[in-house]
């Protein structure tokens, strides 16, 4: 370990079991020297395992549900009390469609909880920023990140209505980095991350045949979760200072490639 970010202090959100991204995070964070608190929906924090997470990062988990407004104030007011200041980092890490968790064929979308996908899952962003800076709870030269999936950028049929927030969230990112950016230098980004084998990871119908897919198409193989973790730890840094504004993709090179060799070989005429 490299005390990274030794004398920092954020939030980390998202963290529901072992397999969470965020909570790999978390446990890189605290390994790194940070102070944190957790926070999570009420019902997560019925359903999952975060108390074992928070005890073993010496920490505590303040519920909030990241759709409310209220939420968001009561999470900060009680974050900078217990952590005795304004924040440098904080991670957004929470999803939910309820079409794809229901399976709802992308003809037959129920709008409703579309508008309810993109609001836990993109405007979310916008509030825990919004009341961020109405709250003045961010320290200059802060970093703030959200994961993102490259569904907003190219279609992939499964994710459905999720692609549509993902964009929403990358756009968020932009707009926001530019307010905060001139106001105070915080610096804000998405991490477009490979597919990862998670609670909302595996509620995507035919999770696994993609995640292989996507696999054999990057020449690095996808990234794991604890891989993302060491990359968010690096944006929480201070060697990222300037990074800001933008959408990046990690994903062992999927991104960038059009076929692989290891794809092709499955398409080959047997001669
Ligand atoms: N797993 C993947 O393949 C993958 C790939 C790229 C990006 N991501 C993104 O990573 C992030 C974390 O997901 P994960 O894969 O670790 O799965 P996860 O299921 O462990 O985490 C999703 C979290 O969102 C939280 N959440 C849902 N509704 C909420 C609400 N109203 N208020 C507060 N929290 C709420 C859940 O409780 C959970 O902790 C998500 O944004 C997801 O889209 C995941």
């Amino acid at each position: 370990m490299y005390n990274l970010l030794k004398g920092k202090v954020g939030i980390i959100s998202g963290a529901l079991d072992k397999n969470s991204i965020a909570w790999k995070i978390a446990e890189t964070a605290h390994a790194e020297g940070a102070k944190f608190v957790l926070t999570n929906a009420p019902v997560a924090l019925r359903m999952g395992t975060i108390q074992e997470l928070a005890e073993k990062c010496n920490t505590i988990v303040i519920p909030a549900d990241a759709t409310s407004i209220a939420d968001w104030e009561n999470l900060y007011e009680k974050a900078t009390e217990h952590l005795g200041g304004k924040l440098d980092f904080a991670l957004h890490s929470i999803g939910m469609s309820p079409n794809v968790r229901k399976k709802k064929d992308y003809g037959d979308l129920n709008h409703a909880w579309t508008l309810k996908a993109i609001d836990i899952s993109a405007l979310s962003f916008h509030k825990m920023l919004q009341v961020a800076e109405k709250m003045d709870v961010l320290n200059d030269e802060a970093s703030i990140v959200a994961l993102s999936y490259i569904a907003a950028q190219r279609t992939f049929p499964d994710y459905n209505d999720m692609a549509h927030a993902k964009a929403v969230l990358e756009s968020i990112a932009r707009s926001y980095g530019y307010r905060l950016g001139t106001s105070k230098k915080v610096r804000i980004n998405t991490v477009s991350q490979s597919p990862t084998a998670t609670t909302a990871g595996t509620g995507v119908g035919g999770f696994d045949a993609f995640m292989n897919y996507a696999d054999k198409m990057s020449p690095l193989g996808n990234a794991s979760a604890q891989e993302c973790a060491d990359f968010v730890i690096s944006l929480f840094s201070d060697f990222t200072k300037k990074v800001t504004m933008q959408n990046l993709f990690h994903d062992g090179g999927f991104s960038s490639m059009g076929v692989s060799e290891d794809v092709m070989d499955m398409f080959r005429d047997e001669k």
